[in-house]
């Protein structure tokens, strides 16, 4: 009897532990309930005192990312942009990689955000990019320090650095393409690419085209493969690898700083020269981490940006016989024009390409390179009844200007006379390949400079054809999944 009760009270004890436990498990389960609902509500419905765009925030913390990465082989605007603008209007907000963004689609507001730098808005990258590109990467520095920069940089590529220039790029221009034309086939992704890299390895570092620079190239590709994409930092991911590429490319970057340090030289002429100079400077604001992470933008933007639009452009060139004719006429006429057809190209010659600049600025349009420019909010700002928040990111997407046909007539048409008579010289809201405002792209007449340079050799002395690849795809970087093969061959004269 007296077992019994024990073992009844026993189980009357338990049977209440397991009540309470239970009890506490739903108390803590429904506040769990309720604080999710209430944070996923919030996540969706972000609190702010004014009216915020038009749009969706997603998924908790994932927000639209997947979407917005979504590979797809159109030339259009991205289906993500695309669908939202039908849905929302030019300006919506959405979620990507666990931020707040706004999406600026329209000219007028494109051209406020670019515009308003370090007022109401100032560049910046999401933290998975500058853990990419170092903490002190000119996309991250501000005021003082990057005004000095930017000096630094114009000096490097500035008008009289590009005259001198000339001779050297198409000395090396017709190197490669004479190489190139020995091999039965050439990918053109990677051969311009490397062709980029030569030509600036050789204005920063006095690198000469061989063993080092193909290292280089190396990690920088592994490098690029990962730049926009998923930020999951896990081995066997593009992030991963691009993360790894990071290293070792600083890695030799700054093996080489050491090496010139060790064995300075005479005569200073590149970038090193002036960094191990600016160093010894009492006072000096540039450091060496600045300057190595410096050069690695650099390199990079250089090397992948420039190489892209050489592979689009040979592609449209390809597949438009027609314009192709036109701009090797243009070029003909340079050599019909000189008293020695076979000396080097000159300044004045490379300005008169009338024909050929009007074909850069068409092949960057459909390019569309940078298919979003990061600005974060550092004030409420009001714009068209919407408020932008304090803290939060907003994307210009130049792809929505490039391709809206109400700026450009059957926009994905490729058509290099539509720049004709300068039409779009009020280019700043309409044309923002190159970015706009302050941090407009310091590279941009560089990178004309080689294309246009390649592009005299390429038509006058050499034919192409295609044998495989070319396709693109977008996610949302441009990409040529299988590459780019052609076959090049000298022309006979
Ligand atoms: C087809 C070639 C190129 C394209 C489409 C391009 C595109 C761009 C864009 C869109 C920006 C603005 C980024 C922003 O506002 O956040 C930019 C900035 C920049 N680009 Fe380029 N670029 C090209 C070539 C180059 C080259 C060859 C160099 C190297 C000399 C270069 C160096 C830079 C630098 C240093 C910045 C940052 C400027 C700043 O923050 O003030 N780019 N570029
Ligand atoms: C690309 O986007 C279009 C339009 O949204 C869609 O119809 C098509 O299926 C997509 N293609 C791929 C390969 O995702
Ligand atoms: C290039 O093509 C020719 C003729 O088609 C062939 O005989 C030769 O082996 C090829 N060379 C290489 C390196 O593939
Ligand atoms: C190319 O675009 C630039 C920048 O928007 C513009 O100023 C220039 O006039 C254009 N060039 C030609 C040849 O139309
Ligand atoms: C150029 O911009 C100015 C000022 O924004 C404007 O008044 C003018 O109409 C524009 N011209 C063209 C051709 O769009």
């Amino acid at each position: 009897m007296h077992q019994l009760k024990a073992s009844n009270q026993k189980h009357i004890r338990a049977l209440s532990i397991i009540v309470m436990m239970s009890w506490a498990l739903c108390i803590w389960v429904s506040l769990l309930v309720t604080s999710f609902t209430t944070w996923v509500y919030k996540w969706r419905n972000p609190k702010c005192s004014g009216k915020l765009p038009p749009g969706s925030m997603g998924l908790p913390l994932l927000g639209e990312t997947i979407s917005y990465f979504k590979p797809n082989t159109t030339s259009d605007i991205q289906p993500f942009i695309k669908d939202r603008i039908k849905k929302y209007g030019p300006i919506f907000k959405t979620s990507i990689v666990g931020i707040p963004v706004i999406v600026a689609t329209d000219p007028d507001f494109s051209y406020f955000v670019l515009n308003q730098e370090g007022q109401c808005f100032k560049n910046w990258y999401p933290d998975t990019f500058t853990k990419i590109f170092g903490n002190q990467n000119l996309a991250t520095l501000h005021g003082f320090v990057y005004k000095y920069l930017k000096h630094m940089i114009l000096s490097l590529f500035g008008h009289e650095s590009r005259k001198k220039m000339l001779p050297e790029i198409e000395e090396n221009v017709c190197n490669k393409l004479e190489l190139w034309s020995t091999q039965n086939s050439t990918e053109l992704k990677d051969s311009t690419a490397s062709l980029i890299l030569d030509l600036t390895a050789k204005k920063l570092m006095g690198l000469n085209p061989g063993k080092s620079s193909e290292n280089l190239r190396d990690c920088f590709a592994s490098f690029v493969d990962g730049l926009i994409s998923f930020p999951i930092n896990i081995p066997g991911t593009a992030y991963h690898k691009c993360l790894e590429g990071r290293e070792r490319a600083m890695k030799m970057l700054r093996d080489m700083l050491q090496e010139r340090r060790e064995n300075p030289r005479e005569n200073p002429s590149d970038f090193f020269d002036y960094v191990i100079e600016e160093l010894k400077k009492e006072g000096s604001l540039l450091t060496e981490e600045i300057a190595l992470d410096l050069m690695f933008v650099l390199i990079f933007a250089s090397f992948e940006t420039t190489s892209y639009s050489l592979t689009l452009a040979i592609k449209f060139l390809s597949d438009n016989p027609l314009i192709l004719e036109r701009l090797t006429e243009e070029h003909e006429a340079i050599l019909r024009n000189r008293e020695d057809a076979n000396s080097g190209l000159t300044w004045k010659e490379y300005k008169s390409m009338t024909y050929t600049f009007q074909f850069i600025n068409e092949t960057a349009r459909l390019a569309n390179l940078a298919p979003g420019i990061f600005r974060k909010a550092l004030i409420d700002t009001q714009y068209d009844g919407y408020l932008i928040p304090a803290g939060w990111t907003v994307v210009v997407c130049p792809p929505a200007i490039h391709l809206n046909p109400d700026i450009y007539e059957d926009p994905l048409v490729f058509d290099p006379s539509r720049w004709e008579g300068s039409k779009y010289t009020n280019a700043s809201k309409t044309f923002m390949a190159f970015g706009g405002g302050m941090r407009f792209c310091i590279g941009t007449d560089f990178s004309k400079l080689q294309m246009a340079v390649f592009l005299h050799s390429l038509v006058t002395k050499y034919r192409w054809e295609e044998i495989s690849g070319g396709n693109i795809c977008r996610s949302p970087g441009l990409q040529f999944p299988n590459g780019y093969h052609v076959k090049l061959e000298k022309k006979e004269i």
